[in-house]
């Protein structure tokens, strides 16, 4: 891989009776996107300050563009983008102002046509000269991203960047990330919404406790932990099932559905589904539903907790 943009290495956090990072070792190639998923607490946005620099390590190294936070924390600040998680504008400020006093932060002279092109991106034209505290949070959340941009920093950190944006502009500012990263721009994200991950990511990372469970490549994890869905519906009850591939599937109470979850290594789903009509049965309505990454994330999170239950026994 090309030098990192970011690497952690053994990250601590604690705070007192509360290890929120637990060894973070993670390196971030140029120009990828890197989502970062795990529960309520498990260490997201703790990560994320740590490695801007915003929460104080307990140990381990951080290095942004090949600089040290130990040794210089400020010049890093200047390639760093960050979308926090909650809102902190001044509310009497305007949009387009709330633009201008960031571009002012980071030493930039007044860039007006930057300033207009953000807005334009985040669909805020329309209100670029009303008091912040006049936008509704949607659109409190695209300032909040346009501000972490608009001195165009190689690395941004979008700590639930669309929590609360409509669909439409979630979208929308999906296309806008992929453009960033086009540009050259790496990104780590959080977010809540496996789609957006699923959209976005090249690759996951999940954290849960404070420890990073699993960093791979999106398609890879995918094939590796991902199970499709067959859902049958069978027009009249059915007594039992045929003997076969379609025994890896499961017949309901009533005889009516049958559904096989897809792994790697068991019967495929074409198989069990030719299984149930070589035997004739009734097979009416057929849905396949893909992998999805919420079912990995919830399988990952599932097995560590088995790992720690059996570990608490022992
Ligand atoms: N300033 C603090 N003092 C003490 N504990 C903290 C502090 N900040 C965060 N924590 C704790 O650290 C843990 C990790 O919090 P963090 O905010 O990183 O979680 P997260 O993964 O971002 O969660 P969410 O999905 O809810 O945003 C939590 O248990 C949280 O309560
Ligand atoms: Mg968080």
């Amino acid at each position: 891989m090309a030098a990192p943009v970011l690497v952690l290495e053994q990250v601590v956090k604690q705070y007192p009776g509360l290890r929120a990072l637990d060894g973070v070792s993670l390196a971030i190639a140029p120009g990828e996107i890197f989502a970062l998923l795990g529960p309520n607490g498990a260490g997201k946005t703790t990560l994320i300050g740590a490695a801007c620099g915003l929460v104080r390590k307990t140990s381990g190294r951080v290095s942004v563009l090949g600089v040290d936070l130990d040794v210089d924390p400020v010049r890093p600040r200047y390639d760093v983008g960050l979308v926090p998680q909650e809102i902190n504008f001044d509310p009497f400020f305007t949009a387009r102002e709330t633009l201008e006093i960031q571009l002012g932060y980071f030493g930039r002279s007044k860039d007006a046509a930057r300033v207009d092109e953000l807005l334009a991106a985040l669909s805020l034209s329309a209100k670029a000269d009303v008091p912040t505290r006049a936008l509704s949070g949607g659109m409190k959340r695209r300032l909040l991203i346009a501000k972490a941009l608009v001195h165009r920093p190689r690395l941004v950190f979008l700590d639930e960047p669309t929590a609360g944006v409509d669909v439409e502009l979630r979208r929308d500012l999906w296309g806008y990330v992929r453009r960033l990263r086009a540009q050259g721009t790496t990104v780590v994200l959080t977010t809540h919404y496996l789609e957006e991950a699923e959209e976005l990511a090249d690759r996951v990372g999940i954290i849960d406790h404070g420890r990073l469970l699993v960093v791979e490549e999106k398609g890879a994890l995918m094939q590796r932990l991902g199970e499709r869905h067959l859902e049958v519906k069978f027009r009249e009850p059915v007594a039992a099932l045929p003997a076969g591939p379609a025994t890896a599937g499961t017949l309901s109470a009533d005889g009516r559905g049958f559904s096989f979850h897809e792994r790697r290594g068991t019967a495929q789903a074409a198989e069990v589904l030719a299984g149930l009509f070589a035997a004739g049965l009734p097979v009416g309505d057929v849905t396949m539903a893909p992998a999805s990454l919420e079912d990995v994330l919830l399988r990952v999170l599932a097995s560590e907790r088995e790992a720690q239950a059996a570990g608490g026994a022992r």
